[in-house]
């Protein structure tokens, strides 16, 4: 495993982190795993080096991370857990709460990095004006360490909100949408929190199409009919083909999480698996070599026009 500053934190964090959300939610969410088989994904994930744990009170998996934990040296793990916002402006008092609530499941008395989860633009400047300065306040009484504020990219698939969010300098880290089919956040996000120095928690680097063959072929047939890819730069019944067929990687999700990790401005990429065998495969790929520079310029070819997939 190898380890990133994370920007302005100075947290030395592992680049590989591990979601406790996602469509997996460690096994959690279609109940495919006992909580102590989750529990010891977790584990899994930090005896092989991983020290960055990503939570939320929305994904019901604190619990199973306060278990995972502790028993281990709280200092060396960096927990990331969020406040979630729904459709609804939070008060101060509800947030305060929250956090609460979040330390007692984590079984712990601080938290690393506190988020706003999935925050819109349209809700930007209530939670900026009334609800940064108690999360400012928390920090100053060391209950979170550091601030941070995740985009709700399926419904924001522009990055408003977080292009919004760079031009104040009170976040100290974000969590963005971003993977090899839908490279926007490169220019539109990751550019400006490079300058600014803001620690960048990747999302989605594989989420369904890069999981799924069924889910990829979905993608790749409307990038292909909205023209946002060009049919004649890819082989339509096998369109990744050719990162395996050299053997550079082993897999889809292996070149998807390897081209994420050498994106310039990403700290941490997050990775969810409620499966034993997927963990250990996606602990190996970290621990491989960057992808060949051709193959990340072909990727970048191929797919840089695309906007409107996530990955979902
Ligand atoms: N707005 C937000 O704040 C937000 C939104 C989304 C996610 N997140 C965070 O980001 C983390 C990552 O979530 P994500 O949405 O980006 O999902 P992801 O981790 O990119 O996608 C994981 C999916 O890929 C599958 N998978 C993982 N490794 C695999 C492998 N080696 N081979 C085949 N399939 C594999 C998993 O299924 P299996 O269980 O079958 O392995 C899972 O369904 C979340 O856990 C959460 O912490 C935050």
């Amino acid at each position: 495993m190898d380890y990133r500053i994370l920007g302005r934190t100075g947290l030395r964090a592992s680049t590989m982190g591990i979601g406790a959300g996602g469509p997996s939610r460690l096994g959690q969410r279609d109940n495919i795993r006992s909580e102590s088989e989750s529990v010891a994904l977790v584990q899994q994930g930090l005896d092989a080096g991983v020290n960055f744990i990503d939570t939320a009170e929305g994904y019901r998996t604190e619990e199973i991370v306060g278990a995972a934990i502790a028993q281990r040296d709280r200092a060396r793990i960096i927990i990331s857990t969020k406040k979630s916002l729904g459709r609804e402006n939070i008060s101060r008092a509800a947030l305060r709460a929250g956090l609460n609530e979040s330390l007692r499941r984590l079984g712990t008395d601080y938290v690393d990095i506190y988020h706003l989860h999935g925050l819109r633009l349209e809700q930007y400047d209530y939670y900026f004006q009334e609800i940064l300065p108690t999360l400012q306040d928390l920090k100053r009484q060391g209950l979170i360490r550091f601030i941070g504020v995740t985009e709700h990219w399926n419904g924001d698939l522009e990055h408003k909100m977080l292009q919004r969010a760079l031009n104040d300098d009170v976040w100290d880290v974000i969590m963005v949408g971003f993977n090899l089919l839908n490279q926007s956040a490169r220019e539109t996000v990751l550019k400006k929190a490079r300058e600014k120095d803001i620690g960048v928690l990747i999302m989605f680097a594989l989420r369904r199409a890069l999981s799924r063959p069924d889910k990829l072929r979905a993608a790749l047939n409307a990038l292909v009919e909205s023209g946002e890819v060009d049919p004649g730069e890819i082989d339509i019944e096998n369109p990744l083909g050719f990162l395996l067929a050299d053997g550079s990687a082993v897999s889809i999700p292996d070149a998807a999480y390897r081209f994420c990790r050498a994106e310039g401005g990403a700290h941490v990429i997050l990775s969810g698996t409620g499966n034993a065998q997927h963990l250990t495969a996606n602990l190996e790929t970290f621990a491989r070599p960057p992808l060949p520079p051709e193959h990340i310029q072909r990727l970048k070819r191929i797919f840089r026009d695309v906007t409107s997939v996530t990955g979902q």
